[in-house]
């Protein structure tokens, strides 16, 4: 009953979002997601970036200057590089220590270790402290500027 009425909504919301029935978009340049991967998990793994990196997909993805409409397929940002590596860097640690196994596509399943368990929800994991700090790798001394502040 409740998955019937959830299913019915997520009908409408797709049936009210594209009025036409429209093809999914031809992927052009993926250099480390499986070429062949649906449009539909594609979609989803792009969600799961935003929201792991507390972004919108203008963090990666470039606009085109004379449509002004988002070029999902140019490699413009540097952002877009830093994600491959990234991505490449999950999939050797899930791989090697984690045993990650493959999904149907290839892909090394993100078990273990995936976007979020570094990132937060923040950009910028790095400048990131932990609250409680001991012994030698203790606070600061007084006076030491603050990190940056995340996001930037
Ligand atoms: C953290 C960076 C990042 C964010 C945020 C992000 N993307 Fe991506 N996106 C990428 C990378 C990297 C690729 C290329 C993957 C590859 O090379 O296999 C890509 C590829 C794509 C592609 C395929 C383009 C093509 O034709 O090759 C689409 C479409 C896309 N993203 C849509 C989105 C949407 C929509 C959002 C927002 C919900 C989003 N992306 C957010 C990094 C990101
Ligand atoms: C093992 C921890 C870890 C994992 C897993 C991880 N990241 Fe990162 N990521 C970092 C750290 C730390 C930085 C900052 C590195 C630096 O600036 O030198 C960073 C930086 C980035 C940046 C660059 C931000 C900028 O403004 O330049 C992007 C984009 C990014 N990560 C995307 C991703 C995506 C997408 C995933 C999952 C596929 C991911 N990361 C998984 C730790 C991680």
């Amino acid at each position: 009953m409740v998955i019937a009425g959830f299913a019915g909504v997520v009908a409408i919301s797709i049936a009210a979002s594209a009025p036409q029935q429209q093809e999914p978009p031809k992927l052009k340049n993926l250099k480390v997601l499986p070429k062949n991967i649906p449009f539909r998990e594609l979609d989803h793994i792009m969600d799961t970036w935003a929201g792991s990196l507390g972004v919108h997909c203008n963090f990666c993805h470039a606009r085109d200057a004379q449509t002004n409409k988002m070029d999902f397929a140019s490699d413009a940002k540097p952002e877009k590089t830093a994600a491959r590596h990234m991505f490449v860097m999950m999939s050797k640690i899930n791989k090697k220590y984690f045993e990650g196994k493959k999904d149907s596509l290839g892909m090394v399943m993100a078990s273990s270790v995936n976007c979020y368990t570094c990132h937060r929800g923040s950009a910028h994991p790095e400048v990131k402290l932990p609250e409680r700090q001991r012994g030698p790798g203790g606070p600061p001394p007084a006076g030491t500027p603050p990190p940056p502040p995340p996001g930037q």
